[in-house]
């Protein structure tokens, strides 16, 4: 059978593939600890799983508006103008999806044609650079360094700029790296993008997950400036509500219109239990999101006393999200018991599989090489037991 030559450019997630190794090994009676997660290991709140029985039982599941429900919309509208995101938004200006990705990935294909590039900071989210391809668009990375807190140089994004650009995917807090971009960062990159007519799309889903100082919404650094911005936001992380599948975008209105006819030819519309599910997360007590949040924190602090005791490791705290994401590239080059050279991050990361038995994510699966990725996702023994681990397989390397 002859497949389409999209599929063929296209990487499958990385990501899935280390959870699904993961899962393989303790079916075959293993322990392994997971650092691979990209997901809270709390249940979604009592309330939202409630809120999604009696939706059933009421009868709400049929489909709704392809674009979401307005009750849902208006629950959105209400939280972004209480919690400061916007001062107001029309209900038009806001598409539901399912889940963030979904809105990302209709966003590029609404905005993106052919011959066009898209701006994206590495390391980035693993599916960035195939949304971008799957719109046929060029996909062109700028690389980002630890020791500026991985936020790109602006002399750097001038020169990436040409007359084909027309997009640039950001995502503060940023997965693989936890890295909270400063608000002079944005600021800047925000005027760039409006000076040469470029679309952002902010990707926001972890910004209820910010540990140090002030999130900044891109919508309100752009007040004063002006530049078109499409902001994606999720409840996956934020509720704890990841297999729910439901996220939303909001900006333009031509935007949102384009991306709710490809969504509506593609998913009819995002699940309905999902969205009653979602208003009740809105409308509720946000202590979930808190006492969640205090509990990352105290994770956070606990993998960066056992990551700073690591030798030849270079570390950046992350001000958000649950990733730590770490120069290992010391361990490049050098050979395991068997007579293995340790060639890449792909090879390191599997070598802390097997010899460690600690799932990691190779960070050239996020576009930057000498790094891997640590979820703390996890309690905190089970954080110092992994980190002892890796520590006891790296030194055993010569
Ligand atoms: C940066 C980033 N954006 C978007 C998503 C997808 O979120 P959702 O579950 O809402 O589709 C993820 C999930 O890992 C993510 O890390």
């Amino acid at each position: 059978m002859k497949l389409s030559s999209l599929v063929s450019q296209i990487n499958p997630s990385y990501t899935l593939e280390m959870t699904a190794k993961a899962a393989k090994l303790r079916s075959e009676g293993i322990e392994v600890i997971d650092f691979g997660v990209g997901e809270p290991d709390f249940n979604t709140p009592s309330h939202i799983i409630e809120a999604a029985y009696k939706a059933m039982v009421n009868g709400h599941t049929k489909y709704t508006a392809g674009s979401g429900s307005i009750e849902l919309k208006k629950s959105i509208q209400t939280f972004l103008v209480k919690s400061k995101n916007v001062k107001s938004i029309e209900l038009d200006n806001i598409i539901v999806s399912s889940g963030a990705k979904q809105s990302l990935s209709i966003a590029c294909q609404a905005l993106f044609d052919k011959e066009d590039e898209v701006i994206i900071f590495s390391p980035f989210w693993v599916s960035f650079p195939e949304f971008v391809k799957i719109a046929g668009a060029k996909p062109v990375i700028i690389s980002t360094d630890i020791d500026n807190n991985f936020e790109p140089l602006l002399q750097d994004v001038e020169k990436a700029i040409s007359i084909k650009t027309k997009g640039m995917i950001i995502n503060s807090p940023g997965n693989p790296t936890g890295a909270v971009w400063s608000k002079e960062t944005f600021e800047a990159l925000l005027e760039i993008a409006k000076k040469n007519n470029i679309t952002v799309i902010s990707d926001e889903t972890y910004d209820q997950l910010v540990f140090d100082g002030e999130f900044f919404p891109a919508e309100v650094i752009n007040k004063n400036i002006g530049a078109n911005i499409l902001t994606v936001k999720s409840f996956s992380k934020t509720y704890a509500m990841t297999g729910w599948r439901v996220g939303f975008a909001y900006g333009e209105m031509s935007i949102i219109k384009a991306m709710a006819k490809i969504q509506g030819q593609t998913t009819s519309c995002p699940n309905s239990i999902s969205q009653k599910a979602a208003i009740a997360a809105l409308d509720s007590d946000q202590s979930f999101v808190e006492s969640m949040k205090k509990e990352f924190l105290k994770r956070r602090n606990a993998m960066n006393r056992g990551l700073s005791s690591i030798e030849h490791i270079k570390i950046c705290v992350p001000g958000g999200a649950f990733y730590y994401f770490v120069d290992l590239s010391h361990y490049y080059n050098k050979t395991d018991k068997n007579g293995k050279i340790i060639k890449d991050s792909f090879d390191l990361s599997n070598y802390i599989l097997d010899e460690a038995r600690v799932v990691t994510v190779a960070g050239d699966a996020f576009g930057a090489k000498n790094y891997i990725r640590l979820s703390f996702a996890t309690n905190e023994d089970i954080i110092n037991k992994g980190i002892n681990r890796i520590k006891k397989s790296l030194s055993e390397l010569k």
